[in-house]
């Protein structure tokens, strides 16, 4: 009988299967030998079993977290592997800064990054060596794409590989993001108001899983053409005003900034829920809405969930304070595994390539090479379709 249960990121490794077979070729090519890698990610199960891969492949590991995602186990199996993590949790923007410029002290030769703070942080202290990166999400392209002419290194942009549009971004960020609201608020979703702001892949993904557990979806988009798709798939999608004023849940997932504030709470319903599945936790001006005159006071409750008390009576509740839901909170588990094995696989072949030169400076802040998506995707079917013997 076994009387120790295997840790979750013992779990999470043995289904990342895709990472498992190029762990095992990186450790007879090494194509990070002698080479540090600085990394800048959510620390959580999947990206220790990233790390690790990168680890085998030969190269020195630098790591930090992102904001208010790092979990302690997780920098616990790092750090007994001997990989160097810097800080620990934290939602201080000040203190994160200067996590992120110790990455960069350390001089990494490649960096992996998710949000494009340590390519920031990188041309604020810039040196000699830098051989290019990656970077994860659609948040970092958007932040590092006016930086091209600084930058000047390959720059792979994991997010803009169809892979991780569809697998991760569509699929597992609405999946998870309904698990979470679950897992947060232990609430109904069947026949709610659920307003999700933003259709891009992830918010695509959120809309047709809250529809999935029997809400009604109200689309908002900025973008008309993402608006006139989100109708065409069914979903309601008026104008913003009214979208806000006849929510029950309003989830932002945007990638930008200020998507609701104080400004709208004059709109909001009594016992409004609101929620950030986006990158950064400024979708939702929170602390700009606490502060505001029309509230008169707060409560916290267990596990990062607030309540906004109007002087009008009317109460606002706020999950995780507009940090990213999927990765906050009780028991925080994130993506599928599968999803993210798919975008780390994406990961690790990148790095690859910028370390071993396929990739030059002309490929600077640019989607994932058609033919690693080729690989990876080829690879993943292999495993779901074996030939027959
Ligand atoms: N929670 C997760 O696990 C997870 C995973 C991947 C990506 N993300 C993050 O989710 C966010 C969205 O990613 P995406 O890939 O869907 O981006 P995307 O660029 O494909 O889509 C964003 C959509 O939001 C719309 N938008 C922008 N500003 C808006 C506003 N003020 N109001 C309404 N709509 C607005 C845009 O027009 C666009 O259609 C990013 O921050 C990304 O980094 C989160």
């Amino acid at each position: 009988m076994i009387d120790v249960a295997p840790a979750r990121i013992d779990w999470v490794a043995e289904h990342c299967r895709l990472l498992r077979s190029i762990s095992a070729e990186f450790k007879d090519t090494l194509p990070f030998r002698g080479l540090t890698i600085g990394t800048g990610i959510h620390l959580e199960a999947k990206t220790v079993a990233l790390l690790l891969t990168l680890r085998d492949g030969g190269a020195r590991l630098v790591s930090t977290g992102n904001l208010n995602t790092t979990q302690p186990d997780a920098v616990a199996a790092l750090r007994a592997e001997g990989v160097v993590v810097i800080g620990e949790p934290t939602k201080d923007r000040e203190e994160h800064g200067r996590y992120l410029g110790e990455v960069i002290a350390a001089r990494p030769d490649l960096i992996l990054d998710n949000g494009g703070d340590l390519f920031a942080t990188y041309l604020d202290a810039s040196y000699d060596g830098l051989r290019g990166g990656t970077e994860e999400t659609t948040s970092g392209r958007m932040r590092l794409a006016p930086l091209r002419d600084r930058l000047k290194l390959p720059i792979l942009v994991i997010n803009d590989s169809p892979i991780k549009q569809f697998a991760e971004n569509e699929h597992a960020v609405g999946q998870s993001t309904l698990e979470s609201y679950l897992r947060f608020t232990n609430r109904v979703t069947n026949g709610e108001q659920v307003t999700v702001f933003g259709y891009g892949a992830c918010g695509r993904g959120v809309a047709a899983s809250f529809r999935g557990a029997c809400a009604r979806v109200t689309v908002v988009d900025t973008d008309p053409v993402a608006r006139l798709r989100a109708h065409l798939d069914g979903f309601a999608a008026p104008p913003r005003e009214e979208a806000i004023a006849s929510a029950d849940v309003i989830i932002t997932v945007t990638g930008a900034r200020d998507v609701l504030t104080a400004a709208d709470l004059p709109l909001l319903r009594d016992g409004v829920i609101l929620a950030n599945a986006g990158h950064f936790p400024a979708e939702i001006d929170v602390e700009a809405m606490a502060g505001s005159a029309a509230v008169a006071g707060r409560r916290e409750y267990a596990d990062d969930l607030m309540t906004l008390e109007l002087t009008d009576g009317r109460r606002i509740h706020v999950i995780s304070r507009g940090h990213m839901l999927n990765l906050a909170g009780p028991r925080p588990l994130g993506n599928s595994i599968e999803s993210m094995d798919l975008g780390f696989a994406l990961q690790a072949r990148c790095l690859e390539a910028v370390a071993n030169g396929s990739v030059d400076a002309s490929s600077c802040v640019v989607p994932v090479p058609g033919r690693i998506d080729a690989a990876i995707a080829t690879s993943y079917l292999d495993r779901k379709y074996p030939a027959a013997p």
